[in-house]
C-alpha cells in the first residue's frame, strides 16, 4: 500500500476523510486484505495483536508469524497448523496508515526447551497496557504448550513501550478460588472443567485486556476448555489477577475476545471456536464489566458476514481524539501459510447499542 501517496493527496484535497469509504479514484487508505507494507516497505508481522495509544503515538504489537507453517500431519503432537514462536512485534504510528517497525520486543528464547518463549510452544494474541500508577507497560499473551494443554497467560514489563520487556511467566489465573457469580450447581461435578482447575488455576487461551476510565484492568480469557469466558480483575500494578472474577457466557466457546466501552456501557465483540476458520462473529453489551451480559448476534452485514468477511477479531481500537468512534481489528488468517495472513480493519457503526460492521474496501480513519 502506498500511503505516502494517500497523505499527499488527502493533505492536497485538504478534506477530512472522516470514516468514510473512499472512491477507486481517490488514493487508499486502510485496504483490508491486502499487504500492508511497514514504512521499510516489509510487510507488517503483527497477527492476533492489540494497539496502545500513548503519547500521541499509537503502538500495534502482534504475534511474528515467520517460517515454515507446520501442517497436522507433519506436527501430530498437536493435530494444529502452526508456526514457531519468533516473539512479539510492536510497530508504530501517527495515523494508523503508515507502520515503522520498533522490531521483537519479546524474542522467543531458541536455546531454552523449557522456557515459555522457546520455539516450539505457543505465544499468541499479544496485549499491552499501560500502567499510570508505575509507569509500566504491561505485556499479557496467550501462553501455551505445543498441544494448548498449559492454557496459561504470559505476562512481561517494559519501561518504555517498545520495550526491551522483561519476561516475568506465566501462571494459570484464579487458582483455588470460586468465580463471583458461581453457583452451588456449577461446583457439584468434578469432570467440569471448572471443578477440574479449581486447584490449579483456571484455563486461559484467547484472551484480552481492558483498562477501564478509572485505571482499574481486566482480563478476558476462554477458558473451560474454550467454553466459557472469565472476565478477571488485573492488581493495581496490572502484573497479576486479584482472584475476583466471573463466568460469562457459559457454553458459548467465544475465542479472540475484544472489549471496548461506549458512552458509559461495555462492549464485546468475539468470535465461535472454529481453529484459524473464519466464523460468524458475536457481540454483546453490559452495563458493568461484571455483567449481566447481553449478547447482540453478528455484529457483520452483508455478503460474507457468517465469515466475519473472512476473519477473525483480535482487538477494537477507540481512535485518539474522535469519541464513539473505533475500529474493529481482525486477522485474515492463511492457515496453510500462516506468514501470508493478512489484516482486515473496519470502523464501527452502530444501530442503537448494536455495533454493525459493514465491509469496506477502502476507507481511512481520519
Ligand atoms: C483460534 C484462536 O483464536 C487463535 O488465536 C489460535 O489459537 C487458533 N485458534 C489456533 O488454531
Amino acid at each position: 500500500m502506498d500511503y505516502h501517496n494517500h497523505f499527499l493527496s488527502a493533505a492536497f484535497a485538504g478534506v477530512c476523510l472522516a470514516l468514510s469509504p473512499l472512491s477507486a479514484a481517490e488514493s487508499p487508505a486502510i485496504r483490508s486484505g491486502d499487504v500492508w507494507n511497514d514504512t521499510d516497505g516489509r510487510a507488517v508481522d503483527a497477527h492476533g495483536g492489540g494497539m496502545l495509544f500513548h503519547e500521541g503515538t499509537y503502538y500495534w504489537y502482534g504475534e511474528i508469524k515467520q517460517g515454515k507453517t507446520y501442517l497436522p500431519d507433519v506436527n501430530k503432537s498437536w493435530g494444529g497448523t502452526r508456526v514457531d514462536v519468533t516473539g512479539v512485534s510492536c510497530y508504530s504510528s501517527k495515523d494508523l496508515l503508515s507502520w515503522k517497525n520498533l522490531g521483537n520486543v519479546l524474542p522467543a528464547v531458541p536455546g531454552d526447551p523449557s522456557s515459555d518463549l522457546h520455539p516450539g510452544k505457543v505465544l499468541e494474541r499479544p496485549k499491552v497496557i499501560f500502567n499510570a500508577k508505575t509507569r509500566k507497560f504491561v505485556l499479557w499473551f496467550h501462553s501455551d504448550s505445543l498441544n494448548y494443554a498449559a492454557a496459561a497467560c504470559g505476562v512481561a514489563v517494559a519501561d518504555a513501550p517498545a520495550g526491551p520487556f522483561e519476561y516475568l511467566g506465566s501462571f494459570r489465573p484464579n487458582v483455588a478460588t470460586w468465580p463471583a457469580n458461581v453457583t452451588d450447581e456449577d461446583k457439584k461435578d468434578p469432570k467440569t472443567p471448572l471443578v477440574r482447575d479449581f486447584e490449579k488455576g483456571q484455563m486461559a487461551r484467547d484472551m484480552t485486556v481492558f483498562v477501564d476510565d478509572d485505571g482499574k484492568g481486566y482480563l478476558f480469557t476462554a477458558s473451560e476448555d474454550n467454553a466459557t469466558l472469565h472476565i478477571s480483575e488485573l492488581s493495581d500494578d496490572f502484573l497479576k489477577t486479584t482472584g475476583k472474577y466471573v463466568r460469562v457466557f457459559p457454553g458459548r466457546m467465544m475465542e479472540a475476545p475484544a472489549v471496548f466501552k461506549r458512552a458509559g456501557k461495555y462492549y464485546l465483540i468475539a468470535s465461535g471456536c472454529t481453529a484459524w476458520e473464519p466464523n460468524a462473529a458475536r457481540s454483546a453489551v453490559a452495563d458493568s464489566i461484571w455483567g449481566p451480559w447481553k449478547e447482540l448476534g453478528n455484529p457483520c452485514q452483508g455478503e460474507k458476514a457468517e465469515i466475519t468477511f473472512q476473519s477473525q477479531g483480535t482487538f477494537v481500537l477507540p481512535i485518539a481524539g474522535k469519541p464513539g468512534r473505533f475500529v474493529f481489528m481482525a486477522d485474515r488468517w492463511n492457515k496453510n501459510n500462516l506468514p501470508d495472513s493478512r489484516y482486515v480493519w473496519l470502523p464501527i457503526a452502530f444501530e442503537g447499542e448494536k455495533p454493525v460492521l459493514r465491509w469496506m474496501d477502502r476507507w481511512s480513519p481520519k
